[in-house]
């Protein structure tokens, strides 16, 4: 019975300590420095890679009731937004810029098995060493430190322009959308996956939403979420736009991916023990933003946008 009073004790005083901790230590978005920092130290201790793979976005379940590996998930989620954006129409040797590349995932399989020849920009130093580290010589996929809001790229240079969850990082979307269409040819190929905030016609925010939203955006250096009715207003009133943008909500596909990540943890221990016990409190000290991530794509207020030029 003591041994039981006490365990509870433990664990209830672990709980709160882990609360609090999540709540004081201030994660929220500076500058474009303070996400490169973040990502930097992600890279640096490989704690998310051992974890989750290469990729560093949601994966795509067509059937939620079907056992879905976390990181087939993650691949099938690149093949399927490359179907859908007309991606696989392009020639072999098509110039892709991958936008917030992370450490190059998607940009492999780009280069890989579409033969096309891939830029991959993100803000983290780390990320691009690592990147180029992951990629084998024989790969057409390079990769540089660069801000997607000041792309020091040529006008109409890119046949496609590839950008996968890096929206929420950016302060000004209109500057995201602009910069990616201005370096796009016309008639090129645009694949954009987001996480989208409910639009503010599609209903208020309550008070207990405004307090998950203001997490969700602090716990993960997020400076603000666009809706999916304002990134593809930003992409069609931009004075690089030609044309429609046709978007879709995929919040059915991936939202398996939120409980699967921390899943994860369970299954591949092993992945967080040998990064050390820092590494240990680390990973427990996301599940709370993870959770709530969950509860907001499931409850509406998130949604996962992807948006694409009309084909
Ligand atoms: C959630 S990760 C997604 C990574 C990658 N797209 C993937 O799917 O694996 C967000 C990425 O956006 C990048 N990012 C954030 N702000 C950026 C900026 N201003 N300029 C360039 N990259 C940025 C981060 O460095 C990171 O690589």
């Amino acid at each position: 019975m003591i041994n039981w009073i006490s365990f509870l004790i433990v664990l209830v005083v672990t709980l709160s300590a882990l609360v609090i901790i999540w709540l004081a230590k201030d994660r929220s978005y500076k500058s474009s420095l303070s996400v490169a920092n973040a990502y930097d130290n992600w890279t640096n201790d490989q704690l998310l890679e051992r974890l989750w793979g290469e990729h560093v976005h949601l994966g795509y379940y067509v059937n939620s009731f079907k056992k879905t590996d976390f990181r087939q998930a993650k691949v099938d989620f690149v093949h399927e937004l490359i179907k859908w954006s007309g991606l696989d129409k392009l020639p072999k040797g098509s110039r892709v810029l991958d936008v917030g590349c992370g450490i190059g995932g998607s940009s492999r399989i780009l280069a890989k098995e579409y033969n096309f020849n891939v830029l991959g920009i993100t803000i983290s130093p780390a990320q691009v060493e690592r990147a180029k580290l992951l990629t084998q010589e024989d790969i057409s996929a390079n990769f540089e430190v660069m801000d997607a809001l000041d792309l020091q790229l040529e006008n109409d240079s890119f046949d496609a322009v590839w950008s996968v969850e890096a929206g929420p990082h950016m302060p000004d979307k209109q500057q995201y959308a602009d910069e990616m269409l201005r370096v796009l040819r016309p008639g090129g190929v645009l694949a954009v996956a987001d996480w989208n905030v409910r639009d503010v016609m599609e209903g208020r925010k309550t008070l207990i939403e405004n307090f998950i939203m203001q997490q969700l955006l602090n716990q993960w250096t997020h400076p603000e979420f666009a809706s999916i009715t304002s990134f593809r207003k930003n992409l069609i009133e931009s004075s690089f736009s030609s044309g429609d943008i046709q978007v879709e909500d995929w919040t059915k596909f991936t939202i398996q991916s939120w409980l699967d990540s921390i899943l994860e943890g369970f299954r591949r221990p092993n992945a967080i023990i040998r990064s050390g016990p820092f590494a240990v409190f680390k990973g427990f000290r996301e599940i709370p933003t993870i959770l709530l991530m969950r509860w907001a794509f499931a409850n509406g207020l998130m949604q996962f946008g992807v948006f694409r030029r009309k084909l």
